[in-house]
């Protein structure tokens, strides 16, 4: 089945007389329940294009289906709330709230963005903090944890909703490499119990290999899609 479908997706900056074509015409599909990267140098285009799949950007150009949803139409109202709904984000920087715990961070989302009653709430912020190795360290601050540790905590946060597509706009930038791969791994891991597509952008090599298809952005161009066997020995 198929989740995202671009066609001839375009994106161009303009600001004031300046004209800066970001997201040149690219067209990709993406599988339900599949391990996504798209990587490429700085410039390349990859936060534009993952910005457009979680609708927090428009194109301007092309056809961008996503759950079978055309969001190019989207208003703003419309992609805030298809958000909420199918969407969950990981960021570079963790974005944890620092004055709630691992716990109400992870429920966040399940009382400001949906309305989830108190006891279905917290079983599903124990079974996701469990499932992320986090559920021992529910009651410290973003302060108190490891980089790592924050990053499992904002994985459990994006799933908190039963999302079925998580972005992930380059996860392991602020991580050491180790750090880095256990995180990576620990997306397949929920790909695998949950079923939930993921989709992350990433600068590293190793990294990328974890993906099982592989999208290489060049200047605002796609090159042709890679496997994992060849990612692997890339
Ligand atoms: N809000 C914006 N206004 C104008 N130009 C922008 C804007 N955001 C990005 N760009 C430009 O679009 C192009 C693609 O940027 P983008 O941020 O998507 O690249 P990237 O691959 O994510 O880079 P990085 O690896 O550094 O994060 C770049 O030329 C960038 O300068
Ligand atoms: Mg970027």
């Amino acid at each position: 089945m198929t989740l995202i479908r671009a066609q001839g997706l375009t994106k161009t900056y303009v600001t004031g007389e300046v004209e800066v074509p970001a997201v040149k015409g690219v067209d990709f599909t993406i599988n339900a329940k599949s391990f996504v990267a798209f990587v490429g140098p700085s410039g390349s285009g990859k936060s534009t294009l993952l910005n457009m799949i979680g609708c927090l950007d428009h194109p301007t150009g092309g056809r961008l289906s996503v759950l079978d949803t055309d969001v190019s139409t989207l208003n703003r109202r419309s992609a805030a709330n298809f958000r909420g709904q199918h969407i969950g984000f990981v960021f570079q920087d963790f974005n944890l709230i620092p004055i709630l715990t691992v716990y109400e961070n992870v429920e966040y989302p399940l009382i400001m963005v949906q309305d989830w009653p108190e006891q279905t709430r917290r079983k599903q912020v124990m079974r996701l903090l469990d499932a992320v190795g986090m559920s021992a360290q529910a009651g410290k601050r973003p302060d108190q944890i490891s980089g790592g540790q924050k990053q499992r905590v904002a994985v459990a946060r994006a799933l908190a909703t039963n999302a079925q597509l998580v972005l992930a706009d380059e996860p392991t930038a602020n991580l050491d490499h180790d750090t880095a791969y256990r995180v990576i791994e620990l997306m397949k891991k929920m790909r695998d119990e949950l079923g939930t597509t993921f989709v992350f952008s990433t600068h590293d090599p190793k990294i990328m290999g974890e993906a099982e298809v592989v999208y290489t952005l060049e200047d605002g161009k796609l090159r042709a899609p890679s496997l994992k066997s060849e990612a692997a020995h890339a």
